[in-house]
């Protein structure tokens, strides 16, 4: 099982587009994926078809309530492709749960405490590097980046680097980064190279060969509840989707 979280604290870089689409595909290709979403604004949620009032209960009950995972997790309604979802309440979790010993490691927790087993539990993550993430951070195993190919792509990196680090020393030394995604690439734009540069000096093999091209159609879907291929499966956003997940799986015999 592997267990990856999405995660870049700039807003807007390509996580959930990542990780709707890309679960997808895995999906398509034989995996059994799960969803997580941990971000309050709930956009892999609804980019899935679920509208807020359809969701009763989200993965606030599940961290804050004790909530059932029976009760939370819903099946999309592609094949193979499950989620735990969100919900705007979320947001208080990590106020609610300021007491509360072990508040880092609530979904590790449950998910083991459930045996769930997928191939791939896919999390996406808040714009921040609070309470939330670090539930992701302590139950994923790896780490995807997706880096949006412009000029502060690289800044806040640092940070990021520096809490994955702590992670890892303090309770999950498992953690480690094993992809980089260029996103919202534009080959003609002096900007993207330059960054496309840095990137590949810092990061080398760990960066996907695939480039998750600048796609209107992928921005459109979401307003759809629907994923890329379902949205139009003949666009760039679709392609290059399906070839990410083609070079995961590859990763898969590394592991
Ligand atoms: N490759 C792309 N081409 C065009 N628009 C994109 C692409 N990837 C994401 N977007 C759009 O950019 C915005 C931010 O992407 P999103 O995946 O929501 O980022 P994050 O989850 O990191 O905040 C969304 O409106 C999304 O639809
Ligand atoms: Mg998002």
């Amino acid at each position: 099982m592997r267990k990856i979280a999405i995660i870049n604290q700039k807003g807007g870089s390509g996580k959930t587009t990542t990780v709707v689409n890309l679960g997808y595909y895995l999906a398509e290709y034989g995996r059994k994926v799960l969803l997580v979403d941990l971000d309050p604004q709930a956009h892999t949620t609804i980019h899935l078809g679920f509208e807020p009032p359809e969701v009763k209960k989200s993965l606030y009950d599940l961290l804050v309530n004790q909530t059932p995972l029976s009760e939370v997790l819903k099946q999309t309604k592609y094949k193979n492709l499950d989620l735990i979802p969100s919900k705007i309440e979320l947001a208080s979790a990590e106020i609610e749960l300021v007491n509360e010993v072990g508040r880092e490691i609530i979904l590790r927790k449950i998910l083991i405490q459930n045996k769930v087993k997928y191939d791939y539990i896919i999390m996406d993550c808040p714009p921040s590097l609070g309470l939330l993430t670090l539930n992701a951070l302590t139950t994923a195993k790896e780490i995807f980046i997706p880096i949006q190919a412009e000029f502060f792509a690289l800044e806040g990196l640092t940070k990021l680097f520096q809490t994955i680090k702590i992670v890892k020393e303090r309770v999950n030394p498992e953690l480690n980064i094993t992809g980089i995604i260029i996103t919202m690439y534009d080959r003609r734009k002096n900007i993207c190279r330059d960054v496309e540069k840095k990137v590949e000096e810092h990061f080398k093999d760990k960066v996907f060969k695939t480039r998750i091209r600048e796609n209107v159609r992928l921005a459109e879907a979401p307003s759809y509840g629907k994923v890329i291929g379902d949205f139009d499966k003949t666009c760039y956003g679709a392609e290059d989707f399906k070839s990410l997940a083609k070079e995961v799986i590859k990763q898969e015999n590394k592991k």
